[in-house]
């Protein structure tokens, strides 16, 4: 089974519009040329409407960093998945800063998903344990019931469109890492085999599953040379034009490709 691998940005609260809009002019051409490997930004809000209209007709394509569960409502300051229809391909739910400065739960992560599935968006769902979890050697224990509570309900032929990110929160932004074999040990254990469970081997073998926490051009060939880990989930280093488009260079030589 061959996964396309994808390596996505996540700018998180960086860039207004225009600056999103001049990176992008830097990164079209970087960009273009290496295929085999999808290629995302997730802007904030704001900028994704000129983002998307400036990568029109490039293979890179643009994805959201939350979405919420409801049609339209009462919901000051959220973002209904129609809003983003035709401007995004994927969306980003359950980031560990969702979690933890808005509150999401697992549950609500498993609302936007569905949501977003219903929308024609692709889900990238983010996991991760804490410190404290992975000191207490249980990261597989959590990192499992997170896979079971965020795809409750998730029907079958909608597995495949799902990219799943793996992102230790100690990890994230922080310089540490996982090495490449236990990240991809946990991959495999935590949540291929979880898929697999609950949705057969078949199933599970289709889903992407990114790695992320700490990315960089130094240590992406190690990440992508692993057999489970599809692609990263990249904050960071995203923001910088020459950074990101190394990471997509080794992902492509990792997987082959190039
Ligand atoms: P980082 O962020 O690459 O800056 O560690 C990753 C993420 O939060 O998705």
């Amino acid at each position: 089974m061959s996964r396309i691998p994808i390596v996505a940005g996540n700018w998180k609260m960086y860039k207004t519009p225009s600056e999103a809009v001049d990176f992008v002019t830097s990164l079209i051409p970087e960009l273009s040329p290496l295929d085999g490997v999808e290629r995302v930004i997730c802007p904030p809000f704001l900028a994704i409407p000129g983002v998307s209209a400036k990568v029109a007709g490039s293979p890179i394509q643009v994805g959201a960093q939350n979405v919420h569960w409801q049609k339209e409502g009462a919901f000051t300051s959220d973002i209904a998945p129609a809003m983003l229809k035709g401007l995004v391909e994927y969306v980003i739910v359950g980031h560990s800063e969702v979690r933890q400065y808005h509150g999401d739960t697992d549950e609500r992560v498993n609302m936007r998903a569905k949501a977003a599935l219903e929308a024609g968006l692709k889900p990238i769902i983010a996991v991760g344990e804490s410190v404290d979890t992975y000191r207490a050697g249980q990261t597989e224990t959590f990192v499992g019931a997170q896979i079971r509570a965020c795809f409750a309900g998730i029907p079958q032929e909608a597995v495949s469109s799902i990219v799943v990110a793996y992102e230790p929160l100690w990890a994230i932004g922080t310089g540490l890492t996982p090495t490449a074999e236990e990240a991809n040990q946990i991959i495999k254990n935590a949540i291929r085999n979880v898929l697999a469970s609950l949705y057969g081997e078949d199933a599970a073998q289709q889903v992407r599953i990114q790695y992320g926490g700490s990315v960089k051009p130094d240590n992406m060939k190690g990440f992508m040379s692993q057999p489970d880990i599809d692609g990263a989930l990249v904050g960071g280093a995203s923001l910088k034009v020459n950074d990101f488009v190394t990471l997509v260079k080794l992902a492509r030589e990792a997987k082959g490709l190039a």
